[in-house]
């Protein structure tokens, strides 16, 4: 095994480049924060860290063992990724000599699909036992033709896709792209930021906010247009949120950056150790100095305000991963087709539409699970029970805490359990018969005159009916999906916005608005043979997502609709087919939330007893890693698992 720091084995392990490299244009944090050139003395390496009053600091060496799991070393600080990513890509696990052990694997995810494949293929015998009755992939699903929602269809153009969980891979995860390619996945550009036809950032999506619509282009040259609605002091009137929010990052990466080996392990206990009990909020108002006012200029325009509560490091993690400075792709036809791949490998081991509700464990009986059907379609709940000599559970924590285990688990993995907080995490995808964002004015009107001469320039002066008659009325629009309800809930809450902002013309990207739409995405990618397209019109966390919970189908899409005219006028509706998709992951049966998103102080106080087997069982599973609401997250853990069960003496 490679036992040396290599630069690329952090940034593989961390998958954020950006805590080795200094911030192209970021402000002097200096001027920024109160804190800043202090902080820029990092504390020596091995010493523990400065301690705020009042906090309770976790011991140093639960601070190094949390560190070795963000930088995925092991005990001795040696690189686990290039041992994954050897028996992941190139020479899988070393077949056992005799007979294989009995293994269960439950949740057919990329975790538990990768973590049977790899066991069986080292001559175990693999059941994988799936709750859905209907498809694989949990948090990685399309709503596509044919697929995951059955035979349905779900947009009113049968080849529109769209993403309902996983939408973008970091070139920065080694396992989950190299896995791509290995499965002869072609991937391709993900574009964070929208770019023009030559395919260059562009940067001419909007932010939107306190009733001001700005190009992030136009912004980032003029930032006080934005800033001063938020009331931000003359020192931030001229600074971008962007970077104000990475300057005020500044004092917890100087205490990484640049670092190798030891040193980066100990830069991280001290990040852990300071602030391991803060939420981003106490970060950056008390670490980074900043008044409130700016803060929520911030949290508007980076996403950070729906998880000001939850606990730094995600935040910071993310904060580097989800950027402009990270190259991501995606998958054409969806990012299921990985899923699908996946499981055209372990087809014959997985047991559709058995979810687990009781495990009883022994470490000399094995494992028995015990599972009953969904029942759907009007078919009867039916139980079966498997065993096994061991098992690997790949279930999120929100979901296992419905879940009997007999015995009961240990002390600290119960309270995993039982606290481990999961975020919700919301998308509203609307369907549109032309990709009008990448539109020029000359499009605009040539499209909007074919519905009827003179209607660009009724739009343009704000004079066009706002009464929801023009919803879906480009003859492009196929009939028969835009219902009577949605029409109207349409009317009842168009958009307050009259004014008509001058063509978007972007590629991917995407706007920022403080509606409660907060984030939308443009596809990176035209679909092939469609002149539509389908907008992602909200992705939205924590509180925000959880608000689109309240409304049905029939209301959410219309009000994602005005949320998205807000920015893009209310020329747009002409285009809607009335086919929308959502998925609220907070209410999805075998999820239970976006992702284990932690609140301060449980990556020290609960996370060290996440991952721990416990007699014959073991945990994978995302939330598993600290890389949660990432796949490689979930591969990383497919692999520690499959070793563990591959590596542990059979039972006597
Ligand atoms: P899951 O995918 O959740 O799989 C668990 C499986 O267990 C599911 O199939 C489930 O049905 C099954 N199960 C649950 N309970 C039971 C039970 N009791 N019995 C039997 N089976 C059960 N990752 C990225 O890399 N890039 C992204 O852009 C990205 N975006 C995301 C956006 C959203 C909104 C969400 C929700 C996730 C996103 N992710 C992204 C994260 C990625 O989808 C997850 O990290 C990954 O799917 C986790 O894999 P897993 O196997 O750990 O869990
Ligand atoms: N991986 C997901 C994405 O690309 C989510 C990351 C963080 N999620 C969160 N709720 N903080 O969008």
């Amino acid at each position: 095994m490679d036992t040396q720091f290599s630069r690329r084995a952090v940034v593989s392990a961390v998958g954020a480049s950006a805590f080795l490299a200094p911030l192209p244009g970021a402000a002097p944090a200096a001027a920024l924060t109160e804190t800043g050139t202090a902080a820029r003395t990092a504390a020596p390496a091995g010493a523990p860290g400065r301690r705020a009053p009042g906090t309770p600091a976790a011991p140093w060496e639960t601070c190094l063992a949390v560190a070795r799991a963000i930088l995925v070393l092991d005990g001795d600080d040696r690189p686990l990724v290039p041992e994954y990513t050897r028996i992941l890509l190139e020479g899988g696990l070393p077949r056992v000599g005799g007979r294989g052990k009995r293994v269960l694997v439950v949740g057919a995810g990329p975790a538990g699909l990768v973590a049977a494949d790899l066991l069986r293929r080292a001559g175990h015998d693999v059941t994988v036992i799936e709750a859905n009755g209907n498809r694989v992939g949990g948090r990685v699903k399309t709503f596509r033709t044919g697929g995951h929602e059955g035979a349905a269809q779900p947009f009113a153009d049968r080849r529109q896709y769209a993403e309902a969980g996983a939408m973008r891979i970091p070139d920065s995860h080694p396992l989950v792209t190299g896995l791509m390619d290995d499965l002869g996945l072609r991937r391709r550009k993900f574009h964070l930021t929208d770019v023009d036809p030559s395919g260059r950032p562009a940067n001419r999506t909007w932010i939107q906010a306190n009733g001001v619509r700005v190009r992030r282009a136009e912004y980032a040259r003029r930032p006080r247009v934005l800033n001063r609605t938020f009331g931000v002091p003359d020192k931030y009137l001229d600074t971008t949120a962007a970077d104000i929010y990475r300057a005020a990052l500044a004092p917890a990466r100087a205490l990484v950056e640049g670092r190798e080996g030891r040193d980066l392990v100990e830069g991280w206990a001290t990040v852990l150790q300071r602030y391991g009990h803060w939420s981003m909020f106490r970060f950056l108002t008390e670490e980074a100095g900043l008044d409130t006012r700016t803060v929520d200029l911030v949290g508007t325009v980076q996403n950070v305000t729906s998880r000001l509560h939850l606990s730094f490091l995600h935040s910071f993690l993310s904060a580097s991963l989800i950027s402009p400075d990270t190259t991501f792709y995606e998958l054409p036809d969806g990012t299921a087709t990985l899923a699908d791949a996946l499981y055209a490998r372990v087809e014959d081991l997985v047991r559709l539409d058995r979810r687990a509700v009781r495990v009883e464990h022994d470490p000399r009986r094995g494992v028995t699970v015990h599972t009953v059907s969904e029942g759907r379609d009007g078919r009867p709940v039916v139980r079966e029970s498997f065993t096994g000599d061991e098992a690997i559970i790949t279930v999120p924590f929100s979901g296992l805490r419905h879940v009997v285990f007999a015995p009961a688990l240990s002390y600290g993995k119960r309270r995993a359990v039982t606290e481990l907080h999961y975020d919700a995490a919301t998308k509203v995808l609307l369907e549109f018969s032309r990709r009008w964002w990448e539109f020029s004015e000359a499009d605009w009107k040539r499209e909007l005159d074919a519905v009827r001469p003179g209607l660009y320039e009724q739009y343009r002066r704000g004079a066009a009916p706002s009464d929801g008659s023009l919803l879906g009325s480009h003859p492009s629009v196929r009939p028969g999906h835009i219902t009577e309800g949605q029409r109207v809930h349409y009317a009842a809450h168009r958009s307050a916005l009259r004014d008509q902002p001058e063509a978007a013309q972007v590629i991917g990207g995407g706007s920022a608005t403080d509606n409660a739409n907060r984030f939308m995405f443009e596809p990176s990618h035209p679909v092939e043979g469609s002149e539509g397209g389908v907008l992602l019109a909200s992705y939205s966390w924590a509180d925000d997502a959880l608000k689109w919970d309240s409304l049905d189908d029939e209301e959410r899409y219309p009000k994602a609709l005005g949320g998205v005219q807000d920015v893009y006028g209310q020329r747009v509706e002409v285009f809607y087919t009335g086919a929308g998709r959502t998925q609220s992951w907070m209410r999805d049966p075998y999820a239970y939330g976006e992702a284990s998103v932690l609140l301060p102080g449980q990556h020290t106080e609960l996370f060290p007893d996440v991952p721990t087997p416990e007699g014959p069982l073991h945990f994978a599973g995302c939330h598993t890693s600290i890389k949660p609401a990432w796949i490689e997250g979930a591969l990383e853990s497919a692999l520690r698992t499959a070793l563990e069960v591959h590596t542990r003496a059979p039972r006597r």
